[in-house]
């Protein structure tokens, strides 16, 4: 499929019918994030006609595995590894036009066409100075506040600047604008000197390159800035399939997640709706994607954290390193309050476990199924740092399993520890298991 629709439409059309077919899914992280999703959505996005993110931006980094090749993606929907299908980057989400070119040369010099790819026009950009910005607030606050700093952690990607400036509005660049050098110009006469009076942000600050660069980026970049909304209506409308990809994780959502320890995006499956211009009332299932254990980046509470060997264990044997950053992400047993609270936030209609394979070996294995708090014990979850900090888990201990499971084609070939571990979880959160992944590969997964 081809994007035809054009950045403005010229004429009014045929009003859209409705109401909307209820064909279209979403894949989302109820964690902290890294949970596997872009897997889960590469088995989708064959049963779908196009991919969709509507958050974040090039903070995320989704890792699929095509025959033995890993490809690391951060701003493309990971259903351009299927040719033909269109993968849409919507108005939700921001993005950094040089971060977006790479990744399209990154992508087309190993043989993967990009040409389903458009960004919408209402997308906001995400300037040099917001990525200057996001690392200088980071420097700020590690100085600032209680004796271990106050910085968030962030990708130092530039995300939380470029919505703080769309919030602010007046000098917000959108995509769109990058192909008019008037409008930008206007844009970059209000952004520019209110950066410069930010300490550390002067340095090489000129409008006229900002002019020359981001037009250069909008002329590369002309053929796919569209208005994304009215080409995915019209999409729905005619039958088509939709598969939203949500970036980040339920958990580091900016309403409800655990503030201030979060992204600056809304990245359950209730910000679908207004990251992509389409009514949720398309959507047909909610496809929530764990690990069998926890993990994070960066800082914030985290109640079943492991900081001893058997983190080290986890973390090494699940290669959890950032793709986006590198960093070493921290390590957890499974916390299925945190589990129940993002699955009633997204609606989840079944869920993708992921990372079973990492578990073989283990002698046993914690599950955390309440909070211990200085007000008594609670199974609700605390989406405030500050009360989640000091809760404590309460675990249910459950038998680990030594045989190796990455070759596992069904719930049957698993070992009964494991099987034992699998209904639990779906017992616990009242929600079913659809597939279970034993292995990067595409062909190392179990679909109910
Ligand atoms: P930011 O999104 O770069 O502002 O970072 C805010 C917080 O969200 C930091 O703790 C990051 O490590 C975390 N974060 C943002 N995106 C992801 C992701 O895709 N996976 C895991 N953590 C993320």
């Amino acid at each position: 499929m081809e994007p035809t629709q054009t950045m403005t439409p010229p004429h009014p059309q045929r009003p859209l019918p409705r109401p909307l077919p209820k064909v279209s899914s979403a894949v989302v992280g109820l964690q902290w994030g890294d949970e596997g999703k872009g897997k889960i959505v590469d088995l989708l996005a064959p049963g779908h006609d196009a991919v969709v993110r509507y958050n974040g931006g090039a903070n995320a980094g989704h890792s699929v595995v095509v025959d033995g090749q890993r490809y690391s993606l951060h701003l493309i929907p990971s259903g351009i590894l299927y040719p033909r299908k269109l993968a849409v980057i919507g108005n939700g989400v921001v993005v950094d036009p040089d971060a977006l070119v790479r990744e399209i040369e990154a992508l087309e010099a190993r043989g993967v066409s990009t040409r389903g790819l458009v960004v919408s026009s209402r997308a906001h950009v995400v300037m040099p100075y917001h990525i200057a910005e996001d690392q200088r607030r980071e420097e700020i606050l590690r100085g600032a506040g209680a004796q271990q700093g106050s910085e968030i952690g962030t990708t130092k990607r530039g995300i939380g600047p470029c919505y703080a400036e769309k919030a602010q509005r007046a000098g917000a660049v959108r995509m769109g604008d990058l192909l008019r050098p008037e409008a930008l110009r206007e844009r970059l006469a209000v952004a520019v000197p209110a950066k410069r009076l930010l300490a550390g942000l002067d340095d090489g600050l000129s409008e006229a390159r900002l002019l020359e660069t981001m037009t250069a980026f909008g002329d590369r970049l002309r053929d796919r800035i569209v208005d994304t909304a009215y080409l995915l209506n019209d999409l729905v409308r005619q039958g088509k399939r939709l598969l939203f990809e949500g970036g980040n994780a339920t958990l580091l959502d900016v309403d409800h997640g655990t503030f201030p320890y979060v992204t600056s995006s809304a990245c359950s499956a209730l910000g679908i709706a207004q990251g992509t211009g389409v009514s949720s009332s398309c959507i047909e299932r909610v496809v929530g994607v764990m690990k069998v254990y926890t993990t994070r980046v960066g800082r914030g509470p985290m109640p079943t954290e492991l900081t001893d060997a058997l983190g080290d264990a986890i973390r090494e044997r699940g290669r959890e390193y950032g793709t986006t950053t590198g960093r070493p992400r921290r390590v957890g047993w499974l916390d299925l309050v945190a589990l129940r609270y993002s699955i009633m936030l997204n609606g989840v209609t079944s869920l993708a476990v992921t990372m079973l394979d990492v578990f073989s070996g283990f002698e046993s294995l914690m599950v955390c199924t309440k909070y211990r708090t200085p007000e008594g014990e609670t199974d609700r979850f605390l989406p405030d740092a500050y009360d989640l900090a000091r809760a404590s888990p309460v675990y249910v201990p459950m038998a680990g399993f030594a045989e190796d499971v990455s070759g596992a084609t069904s719930r049957g070939d698993l070992p009964g520890a494991a099987r034992r571990y699998l209904d639990f979880i779906e017992d616990f959160v009242e929600t079913e298991i659809e597939w279970v992944s034993v292995g990067p590969e595409r062909r190392q997964t179990i679909h109910r």
